[in-house]
């Protein structure tokens, strides 16, 4: 029997708490405010965009949309970011990847400076996670623990296996198992012999990019099993990099896809737009 790690139920309990205290700052006079900048008419960053826009409305954070033309130049992108980071009303700054091939996507993410980086991106704030002090969370892999802590799942001593070494989610995805005192291998597309690596898990995070690339004869029985992935299959229909229906049966926990990981990765960024805005306003 596994457990079904519910994303919607945990990202609900962890917006009502950032709604409360949105709800407190309110009433001192101060408004959380998020700016998102998307570039282009990319589908999916569109739907994520909107999911964004939608939790800074549940929350009560006030959400800014720069949605731009897949033309503009880096210079204009980075003239509006410029304008962003000098703009007091504004707590968070976030710029929807992937952009457009024209734009150096690092001198993007050198732009937004820590103060308002609520992605955890900028090169300050990857130091300070991996140092285990920082107000930022990495947002997907910080939704991860939530999802762990929430379900009273400890990381002490485990076997954790991450596999994908990714910015955004393989490598600080290790940093913060390992904060938790995981024994932590990160796996990757050039690991040879990847299941002699899963089956060894206890956790797995999976975090690849590939639909249905963890199967059951890769997981250890009773295994922790988080799907990070979010894979579009030929019919329209989600996918994650798990094969959810034969590895269920061999685990103790998964996460479905879609309603696991998904929905943490917003919570965490308004936690992140949160603590940015206290942080601005001198409030601990
Ligand atoms: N594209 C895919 N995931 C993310 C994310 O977490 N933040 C941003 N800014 N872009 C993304």
């Amino acid at each position: 029997m596994f457990t079904l790690i519910d994303g919607k139920e945990v990202s609900a309990h962890v917006k009502q708490q950032v709604k409360q205290r949105v709800e407190q700052l309110r009433q001192q006079g101060i408004e959380p405010c998020l700016a998102v900048i998307i570039v282009g008419d990319d589908p999916a960053s569109r739907v994520y965009v909107n999911n964004k826009k939608k939790a800074c409305a549940a929350t009560g954070i006030k959400s800014l949309e720069f949605a731009l033309p897949a033309e503009t130049t880096q210079q204009e992108l980075l003239a509006l970011i410029d304008r962003l980071m000098k703009d007091d009303s504004v707590n968070g700054i976030l710029c929807q990847l992937p952009l457009p091939g024209h734009i150096d996507e690092k001198a993007v993410i050198d732009a937004i400076k820590a103060e308002k980086d609520v992605d955890g991106f900028s090169n300050e704030n990857v130091g300070k996670i991996w140092l285990g002090d920082y107000d930022i969370s990495p947002c997907t892999p910080m939704g991860v623990i939530e999802l762990l802590d929430y379900y009273g799942i400890s990381v002490e001593g485990k076997n954790c296996v991450v596999v994908g070494r990714s910015n955004i989610v393989g490598k600080p995805m290790a940093a913060l198992l390992l904060e938790r005192n995981g024994t932590v291998t990160v796996c990757h597309s050039r690991t040879k012999e990847l299941a002699r690596f899963t089956a060894a898990a206890d956790i797995l995070v999976a975090a690849v990019g590939k639909a249905k690339f963890i199967t059951a004869d890769m997981v250890k029985p009773g295994a922790v099993v988080i799907d990070v992935g979010m894979n579009r299959l030929p019919d329209g229909k989600l996918c994650g990099d798990v094969d959810f229906d034969s590895v269920k049966e061999k685990c103790s926990y998964i996460t479905p896809v879609p309603g696991g990981c998904g929905p943490m990765t917003i919570a965490v960024l308004m936690k992140n737009t949160l603590a940015a805005c206290e942080k601005q306003n001198d409030i601990q």
